[in-house]
């Protein structure tokens, strides 16, 4: 019985993850499936990590696909390329993984997937109101939802806060390469998230990534008058979120 199942596959700066996921309760219904991302993410060796990683998730042909992408993506096609090889740029992505995948695939940016998991079924869920997601990683990925829909592709982890753009700043991978004390990086993370409160004003902030499951140890150091909350599905919401998108229910 395979109806209201989908593949979620959420490729990252550093890790490819996937699962199965049943799309009417957020839930994985398999293991989650990983393997590092290889070194430059040229598309051909992500493709090939990608099979990699569905023939050990051994899901049926007819299961839907769902891609969560480190990149802007309209219409199939990824448009940038901050953390991948630049051969991205302008690629039809969309039809590259359906041919060497043979399965029909959508695609949508990181932040956008993870952004409608926790709109479903987490942290977002009837909230009304501007939300944004950001997930905090090897970039900033960001995404946007008004009154629960989303308006996709935004990418605020390429504002300028000060002088330095905010994921080469204040990303996840800067604190560990930087080896950051918390508190330190909660000061770039308050200048961040003062900057999009302002810009935005939204109800909500939710914030994801690895990281997420160490939110204890920023968040609370935070003074901001948004609420600001850690994702619900931590860093399976990429997964979750593609999955769901794929069977559009
Ligand atoms: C990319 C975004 C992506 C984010 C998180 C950024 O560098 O531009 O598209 O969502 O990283 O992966």
């Amino acid at each position: 019985m395979t109806q209201g199942l989908s593949i979620g596959l959420d490729i990252g700066g550093t890790g490819i993850k996937a699962g199965i996921v049943n799309v009417h309760t957020g839930e994985l219904v398999s293991e989650r499936v990983k393997v590092a991302t290889p070194a430059g993410a040229k598309p051909e060796s992500v493709v090939a990590a990608t099979q990699s990683l569905l023939s050990q998730l051994n899901a049926p042909e007819n299961i839907p696909l769902g891609i969560a992408f480190p990149s802007i993506v309209v219409d199939v096609v990824t448009l940038l390329a901050a953390n991948i090889d630049q051969s991205w740029i302008g690629l039809n992505a969309g039809q590259l993984f359906s041919t060497r995948l043979h399965r029909e695939v959508t695609i949508i940016n990181d932040a956008d997937a993870a952004g409608v998991a926790e709109v479903a079924f987490g942290a977002g869920k009837d909230i009304p109101g501007l939300i944004i997601m950001t997930t905090l990683g090897t970039g900033i990925g960001s995404a946007l939802f008004m009154d629960g829909v989303l308006i996709p592709n935004a990418e605020l982890g390429h504002l300028t806060i000060g002088r330095h753009e905010a994921e080469s700043w204040a990303s996840n991978a800067v604190r560990e390469k930087k080896q950051l004390s918390w508190k330190r990086w909660s000061r770039r993370l308050q200048e961040y998230f003062a900057e999009l409160e302002m810009l935005f004003s939204p109800s909500l902030i939710i914030v994801g990534g690895g990281v997420s499951k160490y939110a204890e140890e920023f968040l609370p150091r935070l003074s901001l008058r948004t609420p600001i909350v850690a994702a619900s599905f931590r860093n399976n919401a990429g997964i979750v979120g593609a999955a769901r998108l794929s069977s559009r229910p």
